[in-house]
């Protein structure tokens, strides 16, 4: 029988592979991420071809992926894969799977929960009822019926994003360069419309080298003053320095992130270790973050927006598909063209 080597695993993930065995396997359950590994660990599973792991902002380390010489596929347990090095994995011949959609829905959700949180001051009420310091004055939030909202990206996740706003009464504004033909009324021209037209602004594109810090001093600078910035995409698509002089300047109001450049050392204890701590940029980011924190308009989450039982089901189906799939000779979700 051969192995399966799952990594970052859980106690639902291991739930689930009870119930739905793939046939014929030995599948392995890993608490650690494969970057945790030692070569020691792996000395007993050197003839794996399938992997299964996690993504973290953390890239996935080639010199890991080295000591399974007979590695086939990694199927990755998310719809992101820029964690992975998939030149590397295209020259040792390495599919790379992913779970194309599976909490579309799920990530406009809580999208809108930490809008609904930040405009009617939920947490701080519930935190001040809680230690019996109830300033009812200080709670006065405002309405979303008749804002507008700019949704920058109108793939999966943004189209939601919009559904959910329009239901609420809200006016809606997008801009993706590959607008949805379905969507052709809401479409501006360009960022700087969203930028100066939206009192609400929500990303919903993925990190890319062009995305990188879309939202800069620039972009900040264009904003109504009071604007509320959400961020379920991922971190570094907002300069975090940037967003901090917003935040003490008024410029913006009150941010939503449910993701944080170098979100590691917030996220993972182990990263204290890593050799990214001597990154200038990577130590920079992780005290900003934790400035952040501190403001009472700052609503951030530890990248929790995919994580409801519904989504969590169906990335596990999904992925327990693509391998055995893969192992019955079928190619599923390979996103290394
Ligand atoms: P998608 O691929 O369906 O849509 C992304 C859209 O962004 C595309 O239509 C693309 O044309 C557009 N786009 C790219 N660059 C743009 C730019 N500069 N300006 C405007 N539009 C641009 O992606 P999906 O599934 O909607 O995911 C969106 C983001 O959500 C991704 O960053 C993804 O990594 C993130 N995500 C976060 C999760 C979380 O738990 N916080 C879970 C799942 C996804």
């Amino acid at each position: 029988m051969e192995n399966i080597l799952f990594f970052d695993t859980d106690k639902q993930l291991r739930d689930f592979a009870e119930k739905h065995p793939i046939e014929n396997t030995n599948m392995v359950f890993f608490d650690k991420g494969l970057n945790e590994m030692s070569p020691k660990m792996l000395e007993p599973y050197l003839d794996t071809r399938i992997i299964s792991g996690f993504i973290h902002s953390e890239t996935l380390a080639n010199e890991k992926l080295d000591l399974l010489p007979n590695l086939k596929l990694i199927a990755t347990r998310s719809t992101g894969f820029n964690h992975i090095d998939l030149e590397y994995c295209k020259k040792r011949g390495i599919a790379v799977e992913n779970v194309p959609s599976y909490g579309a829905t799920t990530v406009a959700e809580f999208a809108f929960g930490l809008l609904l949180a930040l405009a009617r001051k939920i947490i701080k009420a519930k935190n001040d009822m809680a230690h019996n310091r109830i300033e009812t004055s200080n709670y006065m939030g405002f309405d979303l019926m008749g804002k507008t909202l700019g949704v920058i990206g109108t793939g999966s996740i943004g189209r939601h994003m919009i559904q959910i706003a329009q239901g609420f009464g809200m006016k809606v504004i997008a801009y993706d360069p590959f607008p949805n033909p379905a969507l052709k009324e809401l479409y501006v021209p360009d960022l700087n419309t969203i930028y100066r037209e939206s009192d609400i602004i929500s990303l919903h594109v993925p990190s890319t080298p062009e995305n990188y810090h879309m939202i800069n001093e620039d972009a900040f600078n264009q904003m109504k003053r009071g604007v509320i910035i959400i961020n379920t995409a991922r971190g570094d698509l907002i300069d975090t320095q940037a967003l901090y002089f917003a935040l003490r300047k008024g410029i913006v109001a009150g941010a939503g992130l449910d993701v944080l450049e170098n979100e590691d050392f917030l996220l993972h204890d182990e990263v204290s270790i890593s050799p990214r701590m001597s990154d200038t940029d990577f130590l920079l980011d992780s005290a900003m973050n934790l400035k952040l924190l501190q403001f009472r308009n700052v609503i951030a989450t530890p990248h929790i927006a995919f994580n409801s039982i519904d989504a969590i089901n169906r990335i596990n189906a999904t992925t327990f598909d693509n391998i055995s799939n893969f192992i019955n000779g079928k190619i599923t979700n390979n996103v290394i063209k």
